[in-house]
């Protein structure tokens, strides 16, 4: 495996939008829970980066990195910076995704440990997330520092499509 992570502008994510849907339309069908429910179609998928991320990396308030495997996208993550007056220290973590044939290789961790070492230059000093609780991503965050704030019980329907209603785990860290 030839690893590289990087953060891409707006231009570069657009490039990437087709797979970048590929990539979040097959976490959701192996039963990631971050935010849809199947059936879940490639040009809905591609839809979510353009109309949901690429306004934000425009803006300069969101950041996303990529993961390339020997040139192929397997990974993303995203940093998205409270606008808030109040906030201004805060930063939240979204779409974690990892393709399913590349899992266990330390991709997340070294996404992570990019996104974490970018927020701190950035001065954001608090970090937060939320996780369907029980999922693979809770010990990967809690291994990445991240303290359990929480569960809200009943938070996101199931990404099967079935009425069963998962709860969120709310986590954070300081940096
Ligand atoms: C969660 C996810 C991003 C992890 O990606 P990954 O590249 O496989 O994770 P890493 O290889 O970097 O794992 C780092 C650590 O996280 C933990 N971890 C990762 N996957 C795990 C699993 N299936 N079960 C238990 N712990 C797990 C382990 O502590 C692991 O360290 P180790 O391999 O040395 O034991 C990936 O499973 C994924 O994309 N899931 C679907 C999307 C999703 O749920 N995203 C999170 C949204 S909040």
């Amino acid at each position: 495996m030839s690893l590289a992570i990087r953060t891409l502008s707006a231009a570069e994510t657009e490039a990437q939008i087709p797979a970048l849907g590929t990539l979040l339309r097959n976490c959701v069908a192996q039963g990631a829970s971050v935010g849809f429910v199947m059936p879940f179609a490639q040009r809905e998928a591609e839809a979510f980066w353009t109309q949901a991320v690429l306004p934000g990396l425009r803006a300069g308030d969101r950041l996303l990195w990529a993961a390339f495997d020997t040139g192929t996208l397997v990974g993303t993550v995203q940093l998205a910076f409270a606008t808030m007056p109040n906030q201004s220290h805060r930063a939240e973590v979204s779409k974690m995704l990892v393709s399913p044939a590349c899992r266990r290789r330390g991709i997340a961790r070294a996404l992570m440990q990019a996104l974490l070492a970018r927020a701190a230059e950035e001065g954001r000093s608090l970090i937060t997330l939320d996780t369907r609780s029980g999922d693979a991503a809770q010990p990967l965050y809690a291994s990445c520092g991240f303290a359990v704030a929480g569960e809200i019980p009943g938070y996101a329907l199931a990404p099967d499509g079935s009425p069963r209603r998962d709860p969120t785990t709310v986590m954070y860290r300081s940096l």
